[in-house]
């Protein structure tokens, strides 16, 4: 687990061509495919669930499928992710009723386990957690919706857990996701970043491997 990730959020692909359009972001280069579960109950929208995680699987996907659920419960779900193909499983602690738990049945489940902190979300879930996950996520726009605008308190926020994770001394995956464009993805790289989800910048361009070179140029320059 090393090197700068891409995390395609199939939220802005073509839903009606989804196994084209997830080859076709693979075959442009993504390191993950950025799977995003919501439940109209956590966050007001709904979109996909492990049927469709599986799908993908089926289809014989090349990356691994990062799925981040926007849903409550969160433990009733997990089984079914992993059992659909899942790599990572991340979830917001304020969904889960004993995020200790959670963590430990996505690990049981085979699955790398990620804890995602919205934008007023404090640090502080990661003080008893961080030495068991696999992945942070910072969230740089509030959850629900894609193509939103970035908010720039999130760089001092990945600053902050980069700190954590190089004291702690643990392969611990830093991923930020919402609003995340060619334009600011060195900024966050530079804040310690190191898995960068985009749904619009990329489903929304025109040719998908022309922006995720674009993206990995700045990440490279940063
Ligand atoms: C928002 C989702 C994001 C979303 C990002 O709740 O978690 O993954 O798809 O979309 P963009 O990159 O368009 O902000
Ligand atoms: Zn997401």
């Amino acid at each position: 687990m090393s090197g700068h990730w891409i995390a395609p959020s199939i939220l802005s692909a073509d839903f009606a061509r989804l196994g084209e359009e997830v080859d076709a972001v693979t075959a442009a280069g993504a390191d993950l495919i950025h799977f995003d579960v919501m439940d109209n109950h956590y966050v007001p929208n709904l979109t996909i669930g492990p049927p469709v995680c599986e799908a993908l699987h089926k289809r014989g996907v090349k990356v691994p499928i990062d799925v981040h659920l926007m849903v409550r419960p969160v433990d009733r779900i997990v089984p079914d992710f992993a059992r659909a193909g899942a790599g990572f499983i991340s979830f917001h602690p304020e969904a889960s009723d004993h995020v200790d738990r959670t963590i430990g049945l996505i690990r049981e489940h085979g699955c790398r386990p990620g804890l995602v902190l919205n934008p007023a979300t404090p640090l502080e879930w990661l003080d008893y957690t961080l030495e068991k996950l696999d992945l942070v996520l910072i969230m740089s726009v509030n959850p629900g919706f894609g193509g939103q605008q970035f908010i720039p308190s999130a760089l001092e926020k990945i600053a902050a857990v980069r700190r954590r994770i190089d004291a702690l001394g643990r392969a611990v995956r830093l991923e930020v996701d919402g609003g995340v464009k060619v334009q600011n993805i060195g900024a966050c790289a530079r804040a310690g970043a190191d898995t960068f989800v985009a749904g619009s910048a990329i489903f929304g361009s025109a040719n998908y491997a022309e922006t995720i070179r674009a993206m990995r140029a700045e990440i490279t320059g940063a």
